[in-house]
């Protein structure tokens, strides 16, 4: 009797201590709380294999288990981009969210929009696992993912779950679709144009990614006939849209000279069809200061290694389209510096994602305070007056 007492004692306590550690955990979690990520939750989630960790943080989020932001984002970065307008231009890149599983949570965190994707047609299990890798001593990633995801029908229920909330307070901010095609499919085109009729109606903007490097052939429809079949055909789709939700194309870091001259052409032609263009996707080059073991998996590799070449596509994007196509510029963004260099070169929007993972979510509300400072130190008084400066001071 009094041993059985004596392990209901124990049963107690140690249920208790789960409790209550439990209530700490996810008060640090939503707290903010920077040291708190940097010494237990990061070192945690980075004991984890790279997938896995990426799972249990779209499931922390998926279950409101982020920091939230409190406060409105200051003045000059409210900034108004394809006729939108966004709290701050700090957004989640995709790649993070891939199957709308907590896109009102992310957007909470603080960031002024979130793309999901890249979505295909059919559901399709990516390639085999192995397919993401950390290069620690890089800060950086390579992924190989391939296109994992859920597909269009399993997609748009949850967009239309979201979409139903979407006026509710605490549920504003821009969310972009980003479509991708499956591996088996014959025409990139009819997958896009099937992107469209079954999720677009849910989006403020759409992207067409024609530069992940883990599907092949895809990254060939940069490729000037391919791209106009594809912008003739998606911009027709799109009109029929009630939303009429912006369209951008999603263009690779490793494109060569003529490559950036012929889209460049493309787009300019078909200024009334095309919104934007996000710069860039992962980069398929390895670059001479990479140290770390995983530096030759295949894939695509992201974070600060990818920076420079990133910023120079903007750039030479941003002149070769004369500044009238906005841009959303990103790879390798970890600090305020590196947005505002992205800025001054010509984007509108900046997107993150390898930083997120190496600094927890305080990277966002540290990127746009540091993003202020820099602004107000140009006598810039928003970010709009910054954008492409480093054209137009040389
Ligand atoms: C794990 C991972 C998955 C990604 N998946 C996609 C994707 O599905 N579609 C896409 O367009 N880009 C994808 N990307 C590319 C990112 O959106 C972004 O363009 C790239 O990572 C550069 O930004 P970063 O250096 O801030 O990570 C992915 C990147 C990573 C690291």
């Amino acid at each position: 009797m009094q041993i059985r007492n004596l392990w209901k004692l124990v049963g107690g306590v140690a249920f208790a201590s789960v409790a209550v550690s439990g209530l700490i955990v996810s008060q640090k979690l939503l707290r903010n709380d920077e040291v708190f990520y940097r010494t237990f939750a990061l070192p945690l989630l980075h004991r984890l294999d790279p997938e896995t960790a990426h799972r249990l943080a779209i499931k922390c989020a998926s279950l409101g288990l982020v920091p939230r932001q409190s406060t409105e984002d200051p003045a000059e970065l409210v900034t108004t981009v394809f006729k939108q307008k966004f709290s701050n231009p700090i957004g989640l890149a995709a790649g993070f969210d891939k199957h709308a599983e907590a896109i009102n949570d992310l957007l909470q965190m603080g960031f002024g929009f979130i793309e999901i994707g890249s979505v295909t047609p059919l559901p399709q299990a990516g390639n085999p696992k192995p397919r993401i890798f950390r290069l620690i001593e890089d800060r950086a990633i390579i992924n190989r993912y391939g296109f994992n995801s859920d597909g269009h029908e399993i997609v748009a229920q949850k967009l239309e779950k979201w979409h139903k909330n979407r006026g509710r307070e605490n549920s504003s901010g821009i969310v972009g679709i980003n479509l991708g095609k499956n591996k088996l499919s014959d025409s990139a085109v009819e997958d896009y144009v099937k992107g469209i009729q079954a999720i677009g109606k849910y989006a403020d903007y759409l992207v067409i990614n024609v530069s992940s490097p883990n599907t092949p052939g895809l990254r060939a429809l940069q490729k000037k006939e391919e791209l106009q079949t594809i912008i003739t055909q998606i911009s027709i789709e799109r009109e029929k849209l009630k939303n009429k939700p912006a369209l951008l194309i999603k263009l690779a870091p490793d494109l060569t000279v003529q490559d950036k001259k012929d889209i460049a052409d493309v787009i300019l032609k078909e200024r009334r069809n095309v919104d934007g263009l996000v710069i860039s996707n992962t980069t398929v080059r390895r670059p001479n200061c990479l140290t770390s073991v995983s530096k030759s998996e295949a894939g695509g590799l992201s974070g600060p290694p990818l920076r420079e070449m990133a910023t120079k596509t903007i750039y030479d994007m941003y002149r070769l389209t004369e500044g009238k196509i906005p841009i959303i510029g990103v790879g390798g963004v970890q600090s305020g510096e590196d947005a505002y260099e992205k800025i001054r070169a010509g984007a509108s929007l900046i997107q993150v994602l390898t930083a997120l993972t190496y600094n927890g979510p305080s990277i966002i509300q540290k990127i746009k305070a540091d993003l202020v400072t820099l602004l107000r130190q140009d006598g810039f008084k928003s970010v709009e007056e910054a954008v492409g400066i480093d054209h137009r001071r040389q």
